[in-house]
């Protein structure tokens, strides 16, 4: 299997994360999962971008210097990740000295190859976005698209990169190639963009400081995108690991927003192109989130902080800190097909926590271990042969890690979802119909003892299936089945019908999606008569 590497964008330290900084980095680490449980060699990673003007004035804001602002603001950054449970493999921070000699070592290869070279470069220049617009691009009054903030004339000497010269060749690239750019509405955005003409790109700057100093020309800095993109090869070791990088260039997947999508999809493989290094795999522009039909902003006070959103829902439902933080990661996934803008409600947060983890998941297990502890003495009854329903369940669990990977394995995280969730459904209305409480009722434990076997069964595919989007509950779920061997050491090709041991001891636990009953009391604790009710009854 090919070895994967997937990418975030590197953040900015000026800012406080939100849930469009977290909805790139849990898309990124669900993926991650996904391939390492396929089987892949996987490399993930994420980082600071820590150059550029704005730094430099939010530290004189603090009145500290840029690089006790940067040392002061990244670990919030690594912290974060960490509490949210992201699986990267490394964090790259763009003040790291192996970037900056990445950095200088790349830049030098362009000027060495006459790929760059000194000229005076006039627009209209964002100091927020760093970057340079063409007339078109602005809107009314000379204002950044991005930051309806005016743009400033500027003018400068400095290194230019002859973008222009790479146009067709990006073209038939995009054109030629759909895996390369997604989705689709991206990808056409970015033909129109380049159809219209590319204007060469300045590639360092007089004006700012802090950046990393063009080797040759040190009175300049490199222009920060350029230098910020380079991340991407730095972590992966081209200049200390020359293995690895063999090994996961250009196997590169960068998973981005889309306003920052020409920076990856044009500018980036032009660069590469340009000093001879091939360009990454793939680029996946996501959408943009509103929040309760709103832009997010401070001003407004609409801003979702990822932690306090999850800590709300545990405290509402007195679930797991680590169970709620699934809960939010499903629902950004679930919610919105990946690509597409999405709306984000704390209610629906509330919904898919309901609906979705507690009645066709959590509720599952909580239906059938009791049972087992009841009537087989808490250990996992034998299944027996096939009859009646079973057949359906065994055909559905056969076919949900394939349908899964199709989709999961390459970006549609709504659709996979789905189709977990279908499999999830043929495994409660199979315990509706099969009726254990009926089987011991005749007397027939056998049966009684097959059935909740099957449906237990299927919980653990199921639990596989969603370690990458639900680490925490699917932890659980696991323990509580008892199962011996890690959940970790499980992979999508071995996930086969009977790899539940019988006679092993389960360990039931509270429910892990206790039901939210007043979702609109913040910090309401759902009262005890209102969690799941006992399993005969349940079932009726
Ligand atoms: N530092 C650059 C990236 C350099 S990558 C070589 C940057 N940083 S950022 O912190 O401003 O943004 C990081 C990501 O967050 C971008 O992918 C951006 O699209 C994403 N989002 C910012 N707001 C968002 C939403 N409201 N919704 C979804 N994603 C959003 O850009």
């Amino acid at each position: 299997m090919e070895p994967f590497y997937v990418t975030t964008p590197i953040y900015y330290v000026n800012d406080v994360p939100h849930i469009g900084h977290a909805y790139t980095t849990l898309a990124a680490d669900t993926i991650a999962r996904w391939k390492r449980l396929a089987g892949a060699e996987v490399f993930f990673l994420t980082g600071t971008d820590e150059h550029g003007v704005n730094i430099e004035r939010k530290a004189r804001e603090a009145g500290v210097s840029p690089q006790e602002w940067v040392d002061r603001i990244a670990p919030q950054w690594q912290a974060l990740w960490k509490r949210l449970g992201i699986s990267n493999d490394d964090f790259i921070r763009t003040t790291e000295p192996r970037h900056i000699r990445l950095a200088q070592h790349l830049f030098q290869r362009a000027y060495d190859r006459g790929v760059i070279s000194k000229g005076t470069y006039e627009g209209w220049y964002c100091p927020s976005c760093e970057a340079f617009y063409t007339e078109d691009e602005l809107l009314e009054g000379q204002t950044c698209p991005i930051h309806k903030r005016p743009v400033e004339w500027t003018a400068e000497e400095n290194y230019l990169f002859p973008l222009s010269r790479y146009q067709e060749w990006i073209l038939r690239k995009i054109e030629r190639e759909p895996e390369f750019l997604q989705p689709e509405t991206q990808r056409n955005e970015m033909l129109s963009l380049v159809r219209g003409g590319l204007r060469d790109l300045a590639v360092s700057r007089r004006s700012v400081k802090w950046g990393i100093p063009v080797p040759f020309d040190p009175a300049q800095s490199i222009y920060v995108w350029i230098e910020a993109l380079m991340n991407y090869v730095t972590a992966i070791g081209y200049l200390d690991d020359p293995d690895r990088y063999r090994r996961f260039w250009p196997a590169a997947h960068h998973l981005i927003g889309r306003d920052i999508n020409r920076f990856h999809s044009v500018i980036w493989p032009c660069f590469l192109e340009a000093i001879g290094l091939p360009s990454p795999k793939q680029v996946w522009a996501h959408g943009f989130w509103t929040v309760e039909g709103e832009k997010m902003s401070k001003t407004r006070g609409n801003f979702i902080d990822p932690i306090q959103e999850i800590t709300r829902l545990a405290d509402a439902s007195g679930a797991e800190w680590g169970v709620a933080a699934d809960a939010f990661r499903y629902t950004l996934l679930r919610e919105v097909p990946f690509g597409q803008d999405g709306d984000y409600s704390h209610a629906a947060l509330i919904h898919r926590f309901n609906a979705d983890l507690a009645n066709d998941f959590g509720n599952l297990l909580n239906r059938t271990l009791p049972l087992v502890e009841r009537h087989f003495g808490g250990r996992i009854p034998a299944s027996g042969a096939p009859e009646g329903p079973d057949g359906a369940l065994r055909r559905a669990a056969a076919d949900v890690p394939g349908a899964a990977d199709r989709c999961i394995g390459t970006f549609d995280f709504t659709r996979g979802l789905a189709e977990i969730w279908r499999f999830l459904g043929v495994a409660n209305k199979y315990i509706d119909e099969a009726a254990p409480w009926s089987a011991l009722k005749r007397g027939d434990a056998p049966r009684a003892g097959a059935i909740l076997y099957n449906t237990l069964e299927a919980l653990r595919i199921a639990a596989i299936l969603l370690t990458p989007v639900l680490p925490v509950a699917a932890l659980r779920v696991w323990e509580q089945l008892g199962i011996p061997t890690p959940l970790a050491s499980q992979r999508l090709a071995d996930v086969r019908w009977g790899g539940l041991p019988a006679g092993i001891r389960t360990r039931p636990g509270p429910p892990l999606f206790p039901r939210i009953e007043r979702p609109n009391v913040v910090g309401d604790r759902a009262p005890a008569a209102a969690r799941p009710r006992p399993p005969e009854e349940a079932s009726r």
